[in-house]
């Protein structure tokens, strides 16, 4: 008796001691919190081991989500002031550019979509707002990868169906090729936003526009401003897949803060509307008006790997907004609060006694693990640091990044050829997903309609 009630008591201590301890009052506090997430975080990262390939997270990880972690890494930098990492950032960062220095590596030709290019590309704007190291003179520079991509990205622009939009992939032969999702065109929107209010050069604000309206057009933004997945050119885009994801939510509503802080006169109204439009619809991410969740699959136990890292990308920019549009701090801070503190609860799993779970809506850990988990957590956690930290600079206001107007079309243009390594494997395999998807958007079936 003696010696069991002894070894629960230690157990109780010990697990105390290792599980996120967050007071939101104490700058330590949150910082202590956000080192001990990155470093489990970075558990699953060897890229920078020798014989590994730099930028790389291993299986189920994909590409795209690699560069989401690197630029959660910036953001830890940012709100911590942490140099830990950021070597090892700079290297993935610029080891995954390509030969075009465009983020279209030749080994990804597989798995290389519009939205995977973007968060990569995205990570590159955040280290030229934030003033990360400028990588040496030789190597390619944060603002010139930004709009490398962008440039790549507009001239992908697609009018010959639904009447413009980009496609989710870029090669006719992946899995996707016909479907015109949010996130690929809210991407395009967010970085072009980000790029007008660095560089001060209006054409990104007129694509934003342009982008924005199409997707209102076709009711991918609905008049009350829920962003909805995705539709088909197959059926012209004429019906919608009506699942909400919280970084759609997310990557639009950056967007449209960042054009609030760029317009004046009846411009910034339009966009302050869309704000606060997006504001309200992205409620439906946060359970009982408190705890952010994935409401689209986290109550089912269904998210895919994915989906577990989506509520950090709505966490970073719904921190970032309150940068641009400070008006915006009273409805987002308290959210990011009472968030934090639901997740740093569920960091209290897994070996080292502070692993983060999927689900902050439930008390205590949920035995869910992953890189996901970890961002997710990290970057809600490190956002209740952005009143202590300043906003994205410019190039008027102290940005040093060099850019180019004319990067990312390199001359090895492996992608333009690529359309002529199309196997027929690839081309059963693709004309296979189209009658999915076209079969799912009809039936409604398979996706979870939220509204
Ligand atoms: C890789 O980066 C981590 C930081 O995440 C660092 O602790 C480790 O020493 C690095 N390994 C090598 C081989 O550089
Ligand atoms: C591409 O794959 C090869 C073979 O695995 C590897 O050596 C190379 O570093 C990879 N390049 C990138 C940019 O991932
Ligand atoms: C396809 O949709 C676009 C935009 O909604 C429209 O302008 C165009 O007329 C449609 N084309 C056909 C063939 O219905
Ligand atoms: C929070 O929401 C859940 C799910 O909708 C509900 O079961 C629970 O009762 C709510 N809790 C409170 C305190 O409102
Ligand atoms: C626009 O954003 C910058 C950068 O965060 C900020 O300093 C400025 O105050 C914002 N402008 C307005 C009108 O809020
Ligand atoms: C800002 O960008 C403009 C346009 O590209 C350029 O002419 C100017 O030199 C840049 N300023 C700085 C400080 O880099
Ligand atoms: C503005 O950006 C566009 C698109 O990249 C570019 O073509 C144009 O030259 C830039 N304008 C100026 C004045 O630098």
């Amino acid at each position: 008796m003696k010696i069991s009630g002894w070894t629960a008591l230690l157990g109780a201590a010990v697990l105390g001691a290792d599980a996120i301890q967050l007071d939101l009052g104490s700058d330590d506090s949150i910082k202590q919190a956000a080192s001990t997430i990155a470093h489990n975080m970075m558990t699953y990262y060897v890229g920078n081991q020798s014989g590994q390939v730099p930028g790389l997270l291993p299986p189920p990880y994909y590409w795209w989500e690699a560069g989401a972690m690197f630029g959660s890494l910036l953001d830890y930098w940012y709100y911590t002031g942490d140099t830990t990492y950021n070597d090892v950032t700079e290297q993935a960062l610029l080891f995954q550019v390509g030969p075009d220095r465009n983020y279209e590596p030749t080994n990804r030709t597989s798995d290389l979509g519009n939205d995977d290019q973007a968060f990569w590309g995205i990570a590159a704007m955040s280290a030229a707002e934030l003033k990360f190291q400028n990588p040496p003179e030789d190597q390619p520079q944060w603002l010139a990868l930004a709009q490398a991509v962008f440039n790549r990205q507009a001239g992908r622009w697609d009018e010959q169906t639904c009447g413009g939009g980009l496609r989710w992939q870029i090669f006719s032969f992946n899995r996707g090729y016909n479907y015109k999702n949010s996130i690929s065109n809210g991407c395009f929107i967010n970085l072009g936003a980000r790029l007008g209010a660095y560089t001060g050069n209006s054409t990104y604000f007129e694509w934003v526009d342009k982008v924005w309206d199409w997707m209102t057009e076709e009711g991918l933004v609905s008049p009350s401003f829920q962003v909805f997945d995705g539709t088909d050119v197959t059926i012209n885009c004429t019906q919608l897949d009506h699942v909400q994801w919280s970084y759609n939510g997310g990557v639009m509503l950056l967007g449209a803060a960042t054009m609030w802080n760029q317009t004046t006169g009846d411009e910034q109204s339009k966009w302050g509307d869309r704000v606060t439009g997006l504001l309200k619809e992205n409620m439906v991410f946060f359970q009982n008006g408190t705890t952010m969740y994935e409401v689209a699959c986290e109550p089912n136990n269904n998210c895919n790997v994915d989906q577990l890292s989506f509520k950090a990308y709505l966490s970073r920019w719904m921190a970032a907004t309150t940068k641009v549009a400070p008006w915006t701090a009273d409805q987002i801070l308290p959210l990011l609060a009472s968030s934090a503190q639901a997740a740093a609860q569920s960091c209290s799993g897994g070996n080292d006694g502070s692993t983060c779970g999927t689900k902050w809506t439930q008390t205590g850990w949920d035995g869910a693990y992953g890189v996901g988990q970890q961002m997710s957590a990290l970057e809600v956690i490190q956002s209740n640091m952005i009143q202590k930290v300043s906003g994205p600079v410019s190039n008027k206001t102290g940005g040093t990044s060099k850019g180019d107007y004319s990067a990312g079309s390199g001359s090895s243009s492996h992608v333009d050829n690529a359309p002529g390594e199309i196997t027929m494997k690839d081309k059963a395999g693709a004309g296979v997903l189209t009658a999915v998807v076209l079969i799912m958007l009809l039936g409604g079936g398979y996706w979870m309609s939220v509204d």
